[in-house]
């Protein structure tokens, strides 16, 4: 098993590109299964989660060529229907395979995605939406039994998909997918508008769908009979982006950040303009592509002072709970008294107490955390519980006096691409060692 071993105290300085972003390439692999047609995806992430994906299309007949940030899906035997828990308990993304199975296939068996890390994570409202366009759903020895009545089409319907914690980003993705090939007009009300559902919405329509709406509450998909292939490029990840802001900030450094989707990170930028973390875009530099505010470069410096600040995450336009652990970390050294309160995730905290360990004050009510800010962190070995929280540990461990390891990287492999690497060429002192032996 990897870990990572950082000595801490670099001020980060260079360039750094931000990769396709893996939210958004799990959704659009799946869109894969709705044509028999190819489709292409530029700036794919080269992580454990796109290539688990990729398995897993595997095994529902399609062919996947994939050459360094180009893969190429095609299907060829749509007889298979089934994803099998050996994959679906590896990655929960699995499960938006649910709703393009079912409106191309009219049958899908999908092992129920079972318990995760950051907390109680339902599929209600995907079965809910499913249901309402006409599928008919049961669970049977720990899997999603779907199959469309009568070998038909799913049928368009007004579908809500507002719960407790707000919307639901898969859950959007899957019954927006479907509808594509449902017969009649479907309106999703409560939809989530994270970027990514924009992203998904933009493919399926150059594929030939026909969805008004996506980004807002409110998304309209008219029914098409088929569906082709195209070839799109994928947004740029917004928390992988938001992370390096955040490395940078936190030793005070000074970055450049190309492909940055600055227009996704709003909130973000917000609250670190109170903290004090200047992301100021970069016009004309070599790397932004035509002024593009979902591809900018942008510069990143801060203050030798960082100001407290109060993050409440929430659904997009809000700040993300992806980035609540990395924000988390650069309070940890803020001149007073930040609170964090998580509205998307209240259970995602599995780094405070490795922060902790790291000399870091922090006390949990519920789901918020009083952060107050102290004069250094310590190095000290510390454990990776899940993906945001690895990274939340790796920025505090590139600021800490002393060497931090951080075990169990896999965790993070899952979503950044290479993140040592990219660490290192900005002057980090940070290497991957196999910590099994
Ligand atoms: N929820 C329900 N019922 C459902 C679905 C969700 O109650 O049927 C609840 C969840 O428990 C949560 C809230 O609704 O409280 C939002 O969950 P959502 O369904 O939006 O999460 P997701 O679609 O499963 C995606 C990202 C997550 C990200 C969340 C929230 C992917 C592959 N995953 O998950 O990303 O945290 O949206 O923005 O797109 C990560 O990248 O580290 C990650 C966990």
């Amino acid at each position: 098993m990897d870990a990572f071993v950082i000595k801490g105290g670099k001020r980060l300085r260079g360039r750094v590109r931000v990769n396709g972003s893996k939210n958004s390439c799990l959704a659009l692999m799946t869109a894969a299964l709705l044509t028999d047609e190819p489709i292409v995806l530029l700036d794919v992430p080269n992580l454990r989660d796109t290539r688990n994906m990729a398995n897993l299309l595997g095994t529902l007949g399609c062919e996947v060529e994939a050459d360094s940030g180009r893969v190429q899906l095609k299907v060829t035997d749509r007889s298979q229907s089934l994803a099998h828990y050996d994959i679906v308990r590896t990655m929960r993304a699995s499960v938006s395979v649910l709703g393009p199975l079912l409106a191309k296939r009219g049958a899908a068996r999908v092992s129920m995605p079972g318990g995760c890390n950051i907390g109680d994570r339902p599929v209600d409202l995907h079965l809910r939406g499913l249901r309402s366009l006409g599928a008919k759903i049961n669970l049977d020895q720990g899997y999603i039994v779907a199959e469309v009545p009568d070998g038909g089409r799913l049928l368009g319907a007004r579908v809500f998909l507002g719960g407790a914690y707000g919307s639901t980003v898969l859950g959007t993705a899957n019954v927006m997918s479907a509808a594509t090939l449902a017969r009649g007009t479907t309106v999703i009300e409560a939809a989530a508008c994270e970027p990514e559902v924009v992203d998904l919405a933009q493919m399926l329509n150059a594929m030939g769908a026909r969805i008004n709406g996506a980004g807002t509450p409110r998304v309209v998909v008219e029914g098409v009979d088929e569906l082709g292939g195209t070839q799109h490029r994928l947004m740029p990840d917004r928390i992988e982006a938001g992370t390096y802001i955040m490395a940078a900030a936190i030793t005070n450094g000074e970055v450049m950040i190309e492909n940055c989707p600055t227009d996704a990170l709003t909130a973000v930028l917000d609250r670190l303009a109170d903290v004090g973390v200047e992301v100021d875009p970069v016009d004309g530099d070599a790397g932004d592509q035509n002024g593009d505010p979902m591809r900018q470069t942008v510069r990143v410096g801060s203050h030798r002072r960082l100001d407290p600040v109060q993050v409440v995450t929430q659904p997009h336009p809000g700040f993300p709970t992806d980035l609540q652990a990395q924000i988390m970390a650069l309070l940890c050294l803020a001149d007073g008294n930040s609170i964090i309160t998580e509205k998307i995730f209240p259970d995602r905290f599995l780094h405070v107490p490795e922060l902790s360990r790291m000399g870091a004050s922090m006390v949990r009510n519920g789901s918020s955390v009083l952060v107050s800010g102290v004069r250094k962190l310590i190095g000290a070995p510390v454990m990776a519980s899940d993906l945001r929280a690895s990274a939340g540990l790796v920025l505090a461990g590139l600021a800490a006096d002393g060497v931090t390891t951080i075990n169990r990287v896999y965790h993070l492999d899952r979503g950044y691409e290479r993140m040592e690497v990219a660490l290192a060429q900005l002057g980090a002192d940070i290497e991957r060692v196999d910590a099994s032996v």
